[in-house]
């Protein structure tokens, strides 16, 4: 882990008890984790919380992020406009794994209505252990990122 150990989680309304699960999880994995997500369950708008924790990591604050909503792919939406952001949805270890070992993902989506809380807890593990290759797949990050400009 490198010095900066901060990871931000967020949601909307459909995944607040699942994110605070990962989000106690998380932190018994050494992690400081930044819970930026709404604590009540009045509906809100996934993408002004994607938006929210993709800043915190395209300003440095945090290296990581997580975040939620009923599928995961409209909080992956808002968070990918981010320039700096490579956020991509996961239901199964693999993937999560590989985002971060092909991709260089630097946030994760969930969907909360998609996957139970085991799986969910699984897919954060195989996302959270696994470091970037580089080599070949650091030139295809590097093609992502000109996309941007
Ligand atoms: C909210 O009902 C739902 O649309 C949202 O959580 C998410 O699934 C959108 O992608």
């Amino acid at each position: 882990m490198t010095a900066n150990n901060r990871i931000v989680l967020s949601s909307d309304h459909a995944a607040i008890a699942l994110r605070q699960t990962l989000a106690a999880h998380i932190t018994t994995l050494g992690w400081e984790v930044v819970d930026i997500g709404p604590t009540t369950p009045e509906s809100t708008h996934y993408p002004k919380h994607g938006e929210a924790a993709a800043q915190r990591i395209v300003s440095g604050d945090c290296r990581l992020g997580i975040v939620l909503c009923g599928t995961g792919q409209g909080i992956m939406m808002a968070a990918n406009k981010v320039k700096g952001i490579r956020c991509g949805v996961c239901s199964d270890t693999f993937s999560a794994r590989m985002i971060r070992q092909h991709n260089d993902a630097n946030m994760l989506s969930i969907g909360a209505r998609v996957v139970g809380e085991g799986v969910a807890l699984d897919i954060v593990d195989a996302f959270l252990s696994a470091e970037f290759e580089g080599g070949r797949h650091g030139t295809r990050v590097d093609m992502i990122t000109a996309l941007e400009q």
